[in-house]
């Protein structure tokens, strides 16, 4: 499995994967691979022919107090984690290759990228949507997975795709989750043992908000929410962020819920936590199981 770090090299085994005839999927990380990860490229690798996974831990999407000097780079174990799984090429690029002297040029999402973690971390997406364009245009995947574990970035990008007719079939995979329900992470290495403890309030927080929504056609968001809030607030160690609950396709927050959006895939809530230093997120389908 080769590990390619330019873009003219990546571009070079791709063209001739294409000229081969074969279907290229892609799955964009920035290493450190875990769980989460390995099942996003076990979906690539059913649904093409060859899989390319980038590694790159992307300053642009990092806000300055942010911890990207601090982001694991496990570098090795990762290509040898791909390789295991099949992975046909690694693309691994440096900071500097990606960002040369004299970059300018950004994408700019739209509505979709303003709450949430958009509103929480100023920048962050266009940082996402820029090197995406990049990785995209070198690679030109016929299809790239995401985790619906960043479910924002998961629209952002299917906007991104088709305003930009990119072309690419954006596949979007369930997050994958501890046997307690914590959504796997790798900033969930970071916690200390009563910290780890504390963190399941926030899947157990959205789990109470399903249970609130499913008990009836009567159940209110504010009732949601509260059942929601009041798990997070039980937590000593853990402070809210933010909670919402949204439209599934167009982000937007809904008050009230109409018959037609309790129903499977309609309605998302999603929430931000912070356990000490470390922030996580986690979401779920309203409706969904
Ligand atoms: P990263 O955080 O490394 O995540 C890479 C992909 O793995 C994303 O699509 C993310 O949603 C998915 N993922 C992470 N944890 C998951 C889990 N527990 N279950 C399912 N999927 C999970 O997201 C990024 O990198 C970057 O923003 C990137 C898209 C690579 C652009 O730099």
């Amino acid at each position: 499995m080769p590990t390619l770090t330019t873009p003219a090299d990546m571009r070079a085994w791709a063209d001739k994967a294409r000229r081969e005839g074969l279907t290229i999927g892609f799955v964009p990380t920035m290493g450190a691979l875990h769980a989460g990860h390995l099942e996003l490229i076990r979906a690539a690798t059913a649904a093409a022919d060859v899989v390319v996974v980038s590694i790159f831990v992307n300053p642009m999407q990092f806000g300055q107090d942010r911890d990207f000097d601090g982001y694991p780079r496990p570098i090795e174990a990762d290509i040898a984690l791909c390789d295991s799984l099949g992975v046909s090429a690694v693309y691994a690029p440096t900071a500097s290759t990606v960002y040369p002297p004299g970059f300018q040029t950004r994408v700019l999402p739209g509505q979709l990228a303003e709450g949430m973690e958009g509103a929480a971390r100023a920048g962050h997406f266009g940082g996402v949507t820029t090197v995406l364009v990049k990785l995209f245009s070198v690679i030109a995947p016929h299809l790239a997975v995401f985790g619906e574990k960043d479910y924002q970035q998961l629209a952002v990008v299917r906007q991104m795709v088709r305003d930009f007719d990119l072309g690419i079939e954006v596949v979007g995979f369930p997050t994958v989750r501890e046997l307690d329900g914590l959504a796997i992470s790798s900033r969930n290495a970071l916690l200390t043992a009563p910290q780890r403890a504390a963190a399941t309030c926030l899947p157990n927080a959205l789990q109470a908000a399903v249970d609130v929504g499913n008990r009836g056609a009567d159940s209110r968001v504010t009732d949601i929410l509260s059942s929601a809030r009041e798990i997070i607030d039980t937590e000593p160690s853990a402070a809210l962020e933010y909670i919402d609950v949204f439209d599934a396709a167009t982000l937007t927050p809904i008050e009230t819920l109409t018959p037609v959006q309790r129903s499977v895939g309609a309605v998302r809530i999603a929430a931000a936590i912070r356990i000490g230093a470390i922030r996580l997120i986690d979401n779920r389908d309203l409706f969904g199981h």
